[in-house]
């Protein structure tokens, strides 16, 4: 393929794959995906083992650097980056300028794209050393900037980090506790958080992934690259999914649970009318990080919340698709966002925040991605090629003759 790809190139053929459905434009050892199958592998391993028997950090170790970690490596490497949660004092100011009301998206990308502007060391990306410090400044730091983008806008003060605390523990006391007042960490939270954030870490070259390489594809560091890929997860047909599921159930339920209106209007195509969290442009099977997550869903909700109106509606809806001839004609089967809107509700997270702790999962994928991107020696700038409808040739009119 890669041959043929050189080949065709020299002769002056463009392949037009419009959402490069088929194009390969990176080789890669991070993740294993067989769509056909429903088959989702982390260097090797399975993500059903990874989500009963591994940890959050443990991944995103494994992701990174390619093995599982000893007992002695996963200390240092959950010592590191204990070592680097605080921020910048000058970058919790950044946090004021924008309006109450933002969406944490952008204020989170606009955060990780500072990060160049207090770490200047992170510049050249050939530099070993210093992107080692940054991978440890990012998984850090971002869980820091995700609260603070929180607390921003629920207009609550900022809180240091406590670095006894886990990863997530930290996390979620930065994000719901109080400046001097003791913060109890609930284990059943923190642990549901950590399998999410498992089964978010990587997914291979999906929108925002590739678009990490893409950006870093020039040269530009990892701190420019990981939010160029925030930003690519923003939209609601990629890590915004979870937040529309949302929503969209919420609709549902506002008109009287109806489901089997809502697919007939999904059928027939209404104009703005998905079944959200249903579909993928490679699982044509059961996404296996759903199947895991549905599984979770309603233990972590009935202990949590003594079960979910929410929930109800979503397992009707996908009844109702999976019987469908529309749904089983095209494979369109639930995602990995089908049931994750439901678990962050119910550990409190308000719907518009859901897109932000899909960026905390995926963090430690971008980061392999990138690394793995800037040592390969077959790396080359991403440049797309165009099939060009415009005008053929035409000449300038002055302004008074158009
Ligand atoms: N609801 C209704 N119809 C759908 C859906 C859906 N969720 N998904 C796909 N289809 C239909 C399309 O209308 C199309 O039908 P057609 O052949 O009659 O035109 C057919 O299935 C193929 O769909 P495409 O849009 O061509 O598939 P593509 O691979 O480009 O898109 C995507 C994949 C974006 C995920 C799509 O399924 C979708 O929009 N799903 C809803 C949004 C969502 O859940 N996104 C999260 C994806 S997972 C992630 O990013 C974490």
């Amino acid at each position: 393929g890669i041959e043929l790809g050189k080949l065709l190139a020299t002769t002056g053929y463009i392949t037009h794959d419009p959402g490069f459905v088929n194009t390969g434009a990176a080789s890669s050892a991070i993740t294993y995906i067989d769509g056909d199958a429903g088959i989702l592998r982390y260097r090797g391993y399975p993500i059903e083992q990874l989500a009963e028997k591994s940890t959050f950090i443990e991944v995103s170790y494994l992701l990174i650097y390619g093995e599982l970690p000893t007992q002695a490596q996963l200390e240092e490497f959950t010592g590191k980056i204990q070592r680097h949660t605080l921020l910048h004092e000058d970058l919790k100011a950044f946090f004021s300028g924008f309006p109450r009301d933002a969406h944490p998206m952008p204020v989170l990308s606009s955060a990780v794209s500072a990060l160049s502007t207090f770490y200047q060391d992170s510049l050249n990306p050939f530099d070993e050393a210093n992107v080692e410090l940054s991978t440890i400044r990012l998984l850090a730091k971002v869980p820091t900037l995700a609260a603070y983008a929180y607390k921003k806008s629920v207009g609550q003060p900022l809180l240091y980090p406590d670095n006894s605390l886990g990863l997530v523990e930290n996390f979620l006391r930065m994000t719901f506790g109080f400046p001097a007042e003791p913060y109890e960490v609930d284990p059943d939270v923190a642990k549901a958080l950590d399998l999410l954030f498992i089964l978010h870490a990587d997914h291979e070259q999906n929108c925002s992934t590739s678009t990490v390489r893409l950006v870093g594809s020039s040269e530009a560091n990892l701190f420019a690259s990981i939010s160029a890929g925030i930003n690519a997860l923003f939209g609601p047909l990629h890590g915004g999914a979870n937040s529309a599921v949302l929503d969209m159930l919420e609709g549902i339920q506002a008109e009287g649970g109806d489901v089997a209106n809502f697919v007939t209007r999904v059928k027939n195509k209404e104009k703005g009318v998905r079944l959200m969290g249903f579909g993928h442009r490679v699982y044509k099977n059961y996404d296996p990080r759903a199947k895991i997550i549905k599984n979770t869903a309603d233990e972590i909700l009935s202990k949590l919340k003594g079960g979910d109106q929410l929930l109800d509606i979503a397992k009707k809806l996908e009844e109702t698709a999976l019987s469908d001839d529309y749904f089983i004609e095209r494979k369109l089967y639930p995602n990995v966002d089908f049931y994750t809107g439901l678990i962050y509700r119910a550990l409190g997270f308000p719907t518009k925040y859901f897109t932000v702790l899909f960026a905390l999962g995926r963090l430690p994928g971008w980061i392999a991605h990138w690394r793995e991107m800037i040592q390969d020696p077959a790396t080359k700038i991403g440049r797309p090629r165009q099939i060009y409808t415009g005008y053929a040739s035409r000449d300038y009119a002055p302004i008074s003759e158009r």
